[in-house]
């Protein structure tokens, strides 16, 4: 983390390039980052952790072995995208933005470039569209297989 910290901090505004470094490095950006990065940056923790729970983009925790990222812009909620959220969440039994103890990590996204098939998700990176519950339900199904 510090070395990652360490070798962006010259750039301008390096707070974001470093979480989205540490995101991309580690899956997630961890608890233990924000004072090392607060340090590096010479800004306060309350700082850095404010950016960080500020961006949707910065997952905090490590995801599961699925994950399904549920587009809720305006396109894909015109057509139901919440209730589909709703009903994907219930079925794993999390909330939005949680990890299932099956491994199945739910999370929110605004706008996959996907809107003209609302509402829309990506499941391990395969986009998906026009989808209902069910459709949702039989995709995650198989990625956990
Ligand atoms: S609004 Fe959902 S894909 Fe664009």
């Amino acid at each position: 983390m510090r070395a990652i910290a360490e070798g962006l901090k010259g750039q301008e505004g390096a707070l974001l390039p470093i979480l989205h470094a540490l995101n991309e490095r580690f899956g997630y950006v961890d608890d233990q980052a924000v004072p090392v990065i607060a340090e590096v940056l010479n800004l306060s923790r309350a700082e850095v952790h404010g950016v960080l729970s500020f961006y949707h983009d910065f997952r905090r925790a490590p995801a599961g072995r699925v994950t399904v990222k549920v587009c809720r812009a305006e396109a894909c909620q015109s057509v139901g995208a919440m209730a589909l959220i709703e009903r994907i969440c219930g079925r794993h039994g999390i909330a939005l933005g949680d990890t299932s103890t099956a491994g199945v990590t739910i999370e929110p996204v605004y706008c996959l470039g996907n809107c003209a098939c609302a509402p829309a998700a990506m499941v391990n990176g395969r986009l998906h569209g026009r989808l209902d519950a069910g459709k949702l339900d039989r995709i995650v199904g198989e990625a956990q297989e």
